[in-house]
């Protein structure tokens, strides 16, 4: 099954795909994970993506649509793959239909923007592998240090209160066309997020058709 998440920045949309990506045992391919992690190293488009994302802004799409390309084309991506935060232009829609990759459903999830500035703002992640936390709703077992690698849990630096201002904005304008264009290929399903995540995760494995 391909499946994608879509959903504003802090949305849950991560910590969704994460779940499915476990029960379905298909990867979750985050964009923004691959950019943070070419940022760390320094190569040549991570140094570009980097100042793009800590404007909150979007990285390019040639950037994106050829990382994302390399990264289907893996052995893993075989039985199928979850998208976390690709496409996020409809430039980036109708690469992927060029690319002739078959989308079987589309999961938005949905959540206020005031609900989603006071998430950012408790939102911990892991240096190592990328994990998400929350200090209230998703705490890491010992605080400061990842459950899955046991390396240092930080806070990101888009997850600046200015910062997820302009994270939104970019949200609106560029990447909610997205449920428009999804919609009309009969793909697009909405699960509204919750208050608890056991509770958004549900809904989203039901909304996959999974429970
Ligand atoms: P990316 O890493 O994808 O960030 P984002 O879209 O801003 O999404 P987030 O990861 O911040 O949020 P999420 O929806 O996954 O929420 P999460 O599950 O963590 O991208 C970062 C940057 O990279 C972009 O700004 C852009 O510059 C660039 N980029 C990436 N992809 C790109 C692309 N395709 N094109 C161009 N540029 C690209 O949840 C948030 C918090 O809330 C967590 O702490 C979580 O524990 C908590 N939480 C989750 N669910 C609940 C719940 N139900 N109740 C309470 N708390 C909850």
């Amino acid at each position: 099954m391909n499946l994608i998440f879509l959903g504003a920045p802090g949305a849950g949309k991560g910590t969704q795909a994460e779940v499915v990506s476990d029960t379905l045992s298909i990867p979750q391919i985050s964009t923004g994970n691959i950019l943070r992690e070419a940022a760390k190293n320094g190569t040549e488009y991570g140094v570009k993506a980097k100042a793009a994302m800590d404007a909150g802004e979007l990285v390019s799409d040639e950037i994106v649509i050829g990382i994302l390309k390399e990264r289907i084309a893996e052995d893993d991506c075989k039985k199928g793959f979850i998208l976390d935060g690709f496409p996020r232009t409809v430039a980036q829609a109708e690469a992927l239909d060029a690319m002739n990759v078959q989308i079987d459903k589309v999961i938005e999830i949905s959540v206020a923007d005031e609900k989603i500035k006071q998430r950012l703002g408790g939102r911990r992640v892991c240096q190592g592998c990328g994990a998400s936390y929350h200090v209230e709703y998703k705490p890491s077992k010992v605080e400061g240090i990842c459950d899955k690698c046991g390396d240092k849990t930080i806070i990101r630096k888009d997850d600046q209160p200015e910062v997820v201002l302009d994270r939104l904005k970019t949200y609106h304008e560029k990447t909610a066309p997205l449920k428009d264009y999804y919609a009309a290929q009969g793909k697009l399903v909405t699960v509204e997020g919750q208050e608890e995540v056991a509770d958004t995760t549900k809904l989203t494995l039901a909304a996959v058709g999974v429970q």
